[in-house]
């Protein structure tokens, strides 16, 4: 039983919009809500779980948490109420509202034979790593680098496992994969479109609601 975690509790600092950035408004409603509206139209995923700031309604067919203070502790929250046998787990940021029913499956079905499947774009700019000084030290090969997005899709013991880590080695974790991999898990990249972004700055909202509402006109 497929069942989705939805995370939705940041702050959205670099947003820097005046409430949390899951319920900023995009094309006519909150933001977490594009995601849970892909993932509900998705007939494998049983439940959904979207770990959200105190005091925000649900939808109909989402149960929803409270998230925690960094992005594991509100998978944590999400996982906690999770039902006995969901498996494998399927973990989005709110973030990202352009998430399709499609990528979902995709990523779902890039699960077999590893422990997670995770959603990424080919990297289009040459990306080059530098000191502290701002000197390059090499260009990376672009032609083996993914830019990772979500969903990311874990076989549940791996993901309990990567999340029972010490506190602080997974609340600094950008992403529950970097986890799995780092403690010998197998990780597999689905190729994903650029168009499923994540909304950090301004310039990302302006982007996606042009993007949802190209959609709405199809
Ligand atoms: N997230 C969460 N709980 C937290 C922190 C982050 O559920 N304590 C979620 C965000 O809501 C988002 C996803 O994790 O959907 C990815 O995080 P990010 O894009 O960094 O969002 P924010 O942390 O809200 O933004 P910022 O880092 O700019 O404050
Ligand atoms: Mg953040």
């Amino acid at each position: 039983m497929a069942v989705a975690l939805v995370v939705a509790a940041g702050q959205g600092e670099r947003l820097g919009s005046e409430r949390p950035k899951a319920l900023v408004s995009l094309g006519g409603r909150p933001m977490w809500e594009w995601s849970a509206v892909a993932l509900r139209a998705t007939p494998t995923i049983e439940e959904i779980i979207v770990a959200l700031p105190p005091g925000v309604s649900a939808l109909p067919g989402v149960r929803c948490v409270t998230g925690g203070a960094v992005r594991s502790d509100s998978v944590r929250n999400a996982l906690a109420a999770a039902p006995e046998g969901a498996d494998p787990i399927l973990i989005h940021d709110a973030a990202r509202p352009l998430v399709t029913p499609e990528l979902i499956v995709a990523v779902l079905a890039g699960l077999a034979g590893v422990d997670a499947a995770i959603a990424a774009a080919p990297v289009t700019d040459t990306t080059k790593e530098c000191d502290e000084e701002q000197l390059v030290l090499r260009t990376l090969d672009r032609s083996r680098l993914w830019a990772v997005q979500t969903p990311q899709v874990f076989r549940r013991a791996a993901l309990e496992r990567a999340l029972s880590l010490p506190y602080e080695e997974v609340a600094k974790a950008t992403d529950e994969a970097a986890l799995v991999e780092r403690h010998g898990g197998r990780v597999r990249v689905v190729a994903a479109p650029r168009e499923n972004l994540k909304v950090t700055t301004p310039l990302d909202l302006l982007v996606a609601e042009q993007l949802l509402a190209a959609r709405a006109a199809d």
